[in-house]
């Protein structure tokens, strides 16, 4: 009598199945709602798998943070600010990945993204080892466009890199990882905190921790001489002696670097975060017109950037 009256109060947690499908009912998902497939990838705190929704069908990227080790190592405010800006970006924009549910069970907190098919971006410029211009320019200005959203919401990312820019099944960019993300208070415009990686820190970041929006358009042109250069425009040979050359702003271009993409990244990698081309007008209404106004994106139609098909990777 006794151990069944034990085995009774005990039932709810050694059942996880019938508590889940009781939140489901109450429109609150859990991880038994999902047939888990691949790992995507994995991050000190997280891992990302692809997983099916086994009411729906649809496909999702699951990033699963571990709560214990994010306890350890002092990291849940992390995981909050990167939950609370996915949130503030909510799905208005395809460039940026976007979330659609969280919940969370005993020993993880789980954040259901788009997911990208086609990987990041960085493995396309590994295994080609540079992309055409024509892909550059689509990349680059499809990264414009996420970014003037995204400054427009407040937000700054913080990290951006090649890594952070998935490819959907349409070879389309999607943002992600904005477990560095900020977002700004109203009046605000910089933050504080170091993060981001050392190939495209910017050097106000480097001499006074100080990050805005400015900062993301420093990486945008890192990235473009990356696309292009197929090398990072600043590598020494330790993480101290890239910044040294990040703060010297030695950089060169190769061979036969195109004159107009040339001149945009110029125009990017300034060092006064207020001079770079479109910092001026950075989530104000005047949508970023000098940056996407740039000889380099003359042939670009902005209006139909999201729906014409991308050009073949090369
Ligand atoms: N790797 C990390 N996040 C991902 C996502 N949302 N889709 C596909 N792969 C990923």
């Amino acid at each position: 009598d006794k151990e069944d009256r034990h085995t009774e109060l005990r039932a709810p947690r050694s059942r996880p199945h019938s508590r889940s499908r009781n939140s489901s009912v109450n429109g609150r998902l859990s991880a038994s709602d999902f047939d888990f497939g691949r790992v995507l990838g994995e991050g000190s705190y997280s891992t990302v798998i692809q997983a099916r929704n086994l009411n729906t069908g649809n496909e999702y990227a699951i990033k699963v943070l571990d709560k214990g080790h994010l306890k350890r190592k002092d990291k849940t405010e992390t995981a909050l600010a990167e939950k609370n800006t996915l949130v503030r970006l909510g799905s208005g924009h395809p460039g940026i990945v976007r979330l659609h549910s969280t919940f969370q069970d005993e020993w993880s907190l789980f954040f259901v993204l788009d997911l990208a098919r086609n990987g990041e971006l960085q493995s396309r410029i590994s295994r080609m080892g540079s992309l055409s211009l024509t892909c550059s320019r689509y990349y680059s200005a499809q990264l414009v466009d996420a970014l003037d959203y995204m400054h427009q919401k407040g937000v700054i990312h913080r990290d951006l890199k090649p890594e952070n820019l998935l490819l959907d099944d349409k070879f389309r960019i999607k943002i992600t990882d904005f477990g560095t993300g900020k977002i700004l208070g109203p009046g605000a415009d910089r933050a504080k905190t170091f993060v981001g990686t050392a190939q495209y820190v910017a050097p106000e970041l480097l001499e006074n921790s100080e990050t805005s929006k400015s900062s993301d358009l420093w990486a945008t042109g890192c990235i473009l001489f990356q696309m292009i250069a197929g090398k990072f425009a600043f590598q020494g040979l330790s993480e101290y002696l890239t910044w040294e050359k990040i703060k010297r702003l030695d950089y060169s271009f190769p061979e036969g670097f195109d004159e107009e993409a040339k001149d945009l990244v110029q125009k990017l990698l300034v060092r006064d975060p207020t001079q770079r081309l479109g910092a001026g007008e950075l989530g104000s209404s005047n949508d970023m017109k000098a940056l996407r106004s740039h000889p380099f994106f003359s042939t670009v139609n902005w209006a139909t950037l999201w729906t014409d098909p991308a050009p073949p990777l090369q």
